[in-house]
């Protein structure tokens, strides 16, 4: 089965009004069929985009529906302002806010909940890449994600492989290596969900630019990327978005 690309845009702590306006503008240039296009600014700006042919998305969401927990978002909020995914377990969020393998599974289940796609984001530090650990730690990041869900609601989750290394350094795995990282996540879900694991989309995420995304994008188990750097620049994200639509 051949899986939708998706090319998604994470403009962490970074953009502003005009840039929304610059970014939507390029991107209307373009007939994005074979790609989903997906934005993740931040909270305050999503309601700023307004006629749109791509999807948005929150950065984080609360892992309680509702209360005291100030400056948290709730799936039922970012429902509510049109986003359709959701980021979760971003290594910034797990590294500066403590989040726990625990605490991402229960935030995949509250935007599941809501009828938002959680991508919910897993990767090695550099530590354990040296020790050739990376494959035990994503798969410890991963088992608290597969037993929360059920298999049909598995299938809404996409996931995005981000090595901690690779991320802002300009250091990008391989195509090859992560090629490796993506064949065996897809391997650990399928131990719970065949049919998920042939249906659910493993993006890359780590210094993703133009110049390294086809090759990326050309390995069998990467289905898109997850881009920091590169989507704060319009063409550059234009252009990654027209490579995952096949273009040249
Ligand atoms: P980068 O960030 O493309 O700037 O490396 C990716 C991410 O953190 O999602």
């Amino acid at each position: 089965m051949a899986r939708k690309l998706m090319v998604v845009g994470n403009w962490k702590m970074n953009g502003c009004r005009q840039y929304v306006n610059e970014l939507t503008t390029a991107l209307s240039l373009h007939c994005f069929n074979s790609v989903d296009v997906v934005v993740c600014p931040p909270a305050c700006l999503i309601q700023s985009f307004g006629s749109i042919d791509f999807l948005l998305a929150g950065q984080d969401v609360s892992d309680c529906n509702d209360g005291a927990y100030t400056g948290d978002i709730s799936a039922a909020m970012l429902a509510e302002i049109g986003c359709e995914y959701v980021l979760v377990g971003h290594s910034e969020r797990r590294e500066m806010h403590g989040e726990t393998n625990q605490q991402v599974a229960q935030k995949v289940l509250r935007a599941i909940e809501q009828g938002i796609k959680p991508i919910v984001c897993v990767g090695e530090p550099l530590l354990m890449k040296e020790a050739k650990a990376e494959q035990d730690y994503i798969a410890e990041q991963l088992a608290p994600v597969l037993s929360a869900v059920n298999c049909e609601q598995l299938e809404q989750v996409v996931f995005a492989y981000e090595p901690i290394w690779a991320i802002g350094t300009g250091k990008s795995a391989s195509p090859e290596q992560a090629q490796c990282i993506h064949k065996f996540i897809r391997d650990v879900i399928s131990r719970k969900s065949e049919s998920a694991a042939e249906k659910v989309r493993i993006l890359y995420g780590g210094s993703v630019n133009f110049d390294n995304a086809q090759a990326l994008f050309a390995q069998d188990d990467i289905d898109g990327g997850l881009v920091g750097g590169a989507s704060l620049k319009s063409d550059s994200f234009t252009t990654i978005c027209r490579y995952a639509n096949g273009e040249h």
